[in-house]
């Protein structure tokens, strides 16, 4: 029996170090690209600081990894969140999108926000610092009206 599961334990041992071998690949991109949301609107410093700590990890091309987020298997979980989040919203690309999708964007931060819901709760627990003050979500989520209606309006121009 004990040897049985000293043979199990050095498996899994074995299976671990393997791992370390297969990372997924870092979101290491450059933040600054002409297109990212601050190079041609004005945004306010305080919503670019609250955005930047809590958002841009999981949806800009530049990822602020932990330690051990270069561990497998966690580099893949967190691996997993940054590619969804991307695909969902990148603030890096920001001017890339249609005048229409960057409201519908801006929608979606503010129901997001507003419910809570955003930062992930399982990024909060690690990331104090990306926790969202009443006050804080407030900010943002004037901020993305007011953007929206900017846009709203140059439409019917
Ligand atoms: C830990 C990573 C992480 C952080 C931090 C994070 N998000 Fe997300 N976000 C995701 C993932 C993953 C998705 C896609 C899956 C989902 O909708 O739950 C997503 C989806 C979204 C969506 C699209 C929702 C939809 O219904 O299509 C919006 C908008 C959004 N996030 C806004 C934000 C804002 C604003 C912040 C900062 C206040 C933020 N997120 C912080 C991971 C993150």
């Amino acid at each position: 029996m004990k040897k049985a599961f000293r043979y199990i334990l050095i498996v899994l041992l074995v299976a671990f170090i393997i791992m370390q071998f297969f990372q997924p690949k870092k979101n290491l991109g450059i933040l600054s690209t002409g297109k990212d949301l601050f190079s041609q609107v004005y945004v306010d410093d305080s919503i670019k600081l609250l955005l930047e700590t809590s958002c841009f990890d999981c949806h800009s091309n530049h990822t602020n990894y932990p330690w051990y987020g270069q561990i497998s298997p966690i580099s893949i979980f967190l691996n997993k969140h940054v590619t969804e989040g991307k695909e969902k919203l990148n603030f890096t690309e920001w001017q890339s999108y249609p005048d229409k999708e960057k409201i519908s964007n801006l929608v979606d931060i503010y129901d997001e926000v507003e419910g809570g819901d955003m930062p992930l709760e399982s990024y909060l627990k690690i990331h104090k610092d990306a926790v969202l003050s009443e006050h804080e979500r407030d900010l943002i989520m004037s901020w993305a009206e007011k953007e929206g209606l900017v846009l709203l309006n140059k439409k019917e121009e």
